[in-house]
C-alpha cells in the first residue's frame, strides 16, 4: 500500500512538475514574442534617425580591435569610419561578423558598408563596390625567431597559417608544395606559428607590424620587405550611392586635415 502511495505521490510531483515546465515555456514564447516585436520597432526608429551599418571583423589590431577591458570597438578604420559618418550625418553602428561573411552581408542587406582593411581586389570588384583606396597595405611574412626562412621561396613545402578568405590566404596559396592552414582570425594564425603548427604567417604588413611590437615579440620576427602594394577600400553593395557619398566625405576629411591626424594618430608621420 505504501508503494502505491509513494507512486501516486510521484504522479503529483510530475503533473506538478509538468505544469511548471508550461508556465516556463509559455512565459519564454511571451518574452521572446515581445522582445523580437520591440526589436523590430527600434530597428525602424533607428532606421529614420539614419544609421549607418558597418560591418568589420574586429580582430584586426591596429584597424579594428576591442578597447582594453569593454566590447566596444577602435582603431584606424573604426575612426575613420565614425569621422565618415558623422560628417555625413549619420549614427555608426558597427555590426561584428567573420571577414569572410562580409562581402555576403553586404548583398544581402544584413550590413550597408563594410571596413575591415579590406584590400580593393579586382575578384571582388566583380561582387561588391570600393571607396577610394584610404590606406596603402602590403603583405608580410612572420616566422619564429629561431627560423632560417629568409624568404617567401623558402616557404616551398613548408606550412603557412593565414587568414581565412583574405590576401594573405591567396597568396599563401601560390607558394608551391605549401601547406596552407586558414584560420578565422589573423591572430589564431599567429597562434598556430607560435605552438609550431605553422612555419611562417602571411598577412596583412602593418598588422604583423603591430603585433610584433605586442605579443609577436616574444617568439617571433618578420622577414623581407611588404610584399605587393595593397590599396584598402570602403565596401559597399553594387550599385550603392554610399561608394560616391563616402568619396565625397573622405576627401572633405583629407582637406580638413582630420584624416592626417587619425593617420599619425595610429601610424606615426607619414612616409
Ligand atoms: N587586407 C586583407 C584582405 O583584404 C586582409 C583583411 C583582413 N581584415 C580583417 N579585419 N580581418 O584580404
Amino acid at each position: 500500500a505504501s508503494d502505491v502511495y509513494k507512486r501516486q505521490r510521484k504522479n503529483e510531483g510530475d503533473q506538478q512538475m509538468k505544469k511548471v515546465l508550461v508556465f516556463l515555456m509559455m512565459a519564454i514564447m511571451a518574452c521572446s514574442m515581445l522582445l523580437t516585436g520591440c526589436g523590430g520597432e527600434e530597428k525602424k526608429a533607428a532606421d529614420s534617425a539614419k544609421v549607418l551599418r558597418v560591418g568589420t571583423e574586429p580582430v584586426f589590431a591596429p584597424f579594428e580591435f576591442p578597447k582594453e577591458g569593454s566590447k566596444d570597438l577602435t582603431g584606424f578604420d573604426i575612426e575613420l569610419i565614425e569621422a565618415l559618418g558623422k560628417q555625413m550625418g549619420y549614427k555608426v553602428e558597427m555590426v561584428s561578423m567573420g571577414f569572410d561573411a562580409l562581402i555576403p552581408a553586404l548583398n544581402s542587406n544584413n550590413i550597408d558598408v563594410a571596413i575591415a582593411g579590406m584590400t580593393i581586389t579586382d575578384e571582388r570588384k566583380k561582387v561588391v563596390d570600393f571607396t577610394e583606396s584610404y590606406y596603402t597595405s602590403g603583405l608580410m611574412i612572420m616566422v619564429r625567431k629561431d627560423s632560417n626562412v629568409k624568404s617567401i621561396d623558402d616557404l616551398k613545402g613548408k606550412t603557412i597559417a593565414c587568414q581565412i578568405g583574405t590576401t594573405g590566404e591567396n597568396k599563401s596559396r601560390t607558394v608551391e608544395g605549401a601547406k596552407v592552414k586558414a584560420f578565422n582570425t589573423q591572430d589564431e594564425a599567429s597562434l598556430e606559428l607560435k605552438n609550431g603548427g605553422a612555419d611562417a604567417v602571411i598577412g596583412d604588413a602593418p598588422v604583423i607590424e603591430y603585433y610584433m611590437t605586442k605579443a609577436g615579440k616574444d617568439f617571433a620576427k618578420t622577414v623581407g620587405e611588404r610584399m605587393e602594394a595593397e590599396p584598402y577600400g570602403i565596401a559597399v553593395k553594387k550599385g550603392s550611392k554610399l561608394a560616391g557619398d563616402l568619396n565625397k566625405a573622405l576627401a572633405e576629411l583629407k582637406k580638413s586635415g582630420e584624416y592626417d591626424k587619425l593617420y599619425t594618430k595610429w601610424f606615426g608621420e607619414k612616409k
